[in-house]
């Protein structure tokens, strides 16, 4: 495993739109684990392909409850609201209110290409949106009240 280079907020491919994984190979895995090793290392809770300079749509989260890896995903459902501080490893030090979902539902698939569906609360469903947000090139900025 590798730590890969963290894209910062200013550079073009954050604002791009991801492309779809159609091959599940060695390749795919091998890029799940460095974004995993290199949202541990800054001490982040997520991490999307585009941030690492890859426009795949791929991403990793862990809010402390274990790993959890994301291609293709989809939201299904969203339901109620939370309010919160959001933060971003692209744009390191700012933090914003962001209101998101409290409750969605994911469809993805995983490194081997199975699908799977995931529901998270709070925090996670925070991440979720998040992160697929950042397969589109949007910004948690971008979803300011202001
Ligand atoms: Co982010």
């Amino acid at each position: 495993m590798a730590i890969r280079n963290i894209v910062k907020y200013g550079d073009p491919v954050l604002r791009k739109t991801a492309r779809s994984v159609l091959e599940f190979n060695e390749k795919l895995a091998v890029l799940l684990d460095d974004m995993l090793e290199t949202m541990y290392a800054a001490d982040g809770v997520g991490l999307a392909g585009p941030q690492v300079g890859m426009l795949k749509r791929v991403c990793v989260i862990d809010i402390g409850s274990g790993p959890i890896e994301l291609v293709n995903p989809v939201i299904l459902e969203k339901n109620g609201s939370q309010q919160g501080a959001e933060g971003c490893l692209s744009l390191p030090g700012r933090s914003e209110q962001v209101e998101r979902p409290n409750h969605v539902k994911v469809r993805a698939q995983n490194r081997h290409g199975e699908t799977v569906i995931l529901e998270g609360d709070g925090l996670l469903a925070r991440a979720f949106c998040h992160e697929i947000d950042h397969l589109d090139g949007v910004l948690f900025i971008d979803r300011t009240k202001e």
